[in-house]
């Protein structure tokens, strides 16, 4: 168990060049076990939930080498299909093997996916276009759950009830090698799904209407080895973003793709920070610190403000003058951290799926616990603006997403270190 300290009140300045998104590099992990031949991808963060796939992987039988920010896979000719319970426990992400085991074994058992705690997140999303496609699901009496298609999986047309993330990656995945054609409806947008269309593209997949909410998908026999790019992480931008607007200072992200923050970009403008884009791949944020209150913001799926920077958001915006409510419409439990900007002297409130924040001129700090992984980091980002030290225990959620969060904010001149529990 790690554990941060943090001393809050100072200005960030530097620069920071923006790593891969988690959100693309796991479902890319999982998509090379359809491939037949060597995958490498590049622009790969150093994350311990990228860790916890190298171990899914190489336990299903895949072969793994990995340098500086590059890992390449390569799959065998019979992969396992199975995932381990412990290791189904690390992250969500576990489920994005259901459909690459499926496609290439006919067979593939997994328990119940870990991750952040942020509501119910079923899966019967992913269980339902499945089986659309063809798969059988069984309940095993451990209650883990085996889904079969001996004969392989077909095409189907599926609309999603929701445009659902990882749905849209899973029948993606298992689109690319079925047979005939698939036609998804209402899938997301989001640039991480538009990075996975186009990586199994690279690697020999028919996929047309990318980034729209229909996808067409005509089953390729085989997709074979590509070496391919990871986009660079929207959520990881908007947390540096968001602590040098709320501690004040000045900062330059490059390696970002500034029309995936567009929604985060306008909120932190509209508290009053000078942000100036030069080019697509970089931008420039200016704070001297006291924003105005955002009103009402709402999350919603891409591209409109995203959930995993609500908290960020909220967190950059408690000395903020006046009152700002922001509201997650995704997930139900998106604002466990407001216990700890509570404690650090915040005044917000949680009703429903909103957090209340009404300004304070100032936070102190004090004994803080991550509840996950983006609440973590907003609790760093709030820690950063109190006044005298802040320890936050199970830092380790933090570190599911950021390569070294306090290398990060160190290197803007931040008091922040790691520490044992
Ligand atoms: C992904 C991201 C996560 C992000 C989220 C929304 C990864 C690894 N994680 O999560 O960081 O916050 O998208 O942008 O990419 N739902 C169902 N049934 C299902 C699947 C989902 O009801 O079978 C519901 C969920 O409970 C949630 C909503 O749909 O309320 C959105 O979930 P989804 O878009 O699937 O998020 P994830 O893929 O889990």
């Amino acid at each position: 168990m790690k554990a941060l300290t943090i001393c809050g009140t100072r200005g960030l300045f530097g620069s920071v060049r923006i790593p891969g998104a988690k959100n693309s590099v796991l479902p890319m992990l999982a998509a090379s076990v359809l491939c037949h031949g060597t995958v490498t991808l590049t622009n790969v963060p150093c994350l311990s939930d990228v860790a916890s796939s190298v171990r899914i992987l190489q336990s299903i039988g895949c072969r793994i080498t990995q340098h500086s920010g590059c890992i390449s896979v390569t799959s065998p000719e019979t992969p396992g299909n199975a995932v381990s319970e412990e290791l189904m426990r690390t992250m969500r992400s576990s489920l994005f093997y259901l459909a690459p085991m499926l496609a290439r074994t006919g067979r593939a058992r997994i328990g119940t996916p870990g991750g952040c705690r942020l509501g119910a997140r079923p899966i019967d999303m992913h269980l339902s276009g499945l089986a659309r496609m063809g798969a059988r699901a069984e309940e095993n009496a451990d209650g883990s759950l085996t889904l079969s298609a001996p004969d392989g999986l077909s095409g189907a047309d599926i609309t999603l009830r929701f445009p659902s993330v990882g749905t849209t990656e899973t029948l993606l995945m298992a689109a690319s090698t079925a047979r005939g054609e698939s036609v998804l409806r209402g899938v997301a947008t989001e640039p991480e799904v538009t990075d996975l269309a186009r990586f199994l593209q690279s690697a020999g997949a028919d996929i047309t209407g990318i980034g729209t909410r229909t996808l067409r998908v005509r089953g390729s026999d085989c997709l074979m080895g590509t070496r391919y790019a990871v986009c660079p992480d929207r959520i990881t931008a908007a947390t540096v973003l968001c602590a040098v607007a709320g501690c004040g200072g000045e900062v330059l992200l490059t390696n970002i793709r500034s029309a995936h923050m567009a929604e985060v970009l306008r909120a932190l403008r509209g508290a009053g920070c000078m942000i100036s884009a030069s080019g697509e791949d970089s931008a420039a944020l200016a704070s001297d610190g006291t924003l105005r209150a955002a009103g009402e913001r709402e999350t919603g799926v891409y591209p409109a403000f995203p959930t995993d920077a609500a908290p960020l958001l909220a967190a950059a915006l408690l000395r903020a003058e006046g009152e700002s409510r922001v509201t997650d419409t995704i997930f139900e439990n998106r604002f466990a951290c407001a216990e700890g900007f509570a404690a650090l002297g915040a005044r917000v409130s949680v009703r429903g799926r909103t957090l209340e924040v009404r300004g304070v001129p100032r936070l102190a700090g004090a004994a803080l616990r991550a509840p996950d992984l983006r609440g973590g980091a907003a609790l760093v980002i709030a820690a950063l603006q109190a006044e005298g030290e802040s320890r936050i225990a199970e830092a380790q959620h933090i570190s599911r997403g950021y390569e070294d969060i306090a290398s990060l904010f160190a290197s803007l001149g931040a008091d922040i270190a790691w520490v044992n529990q």
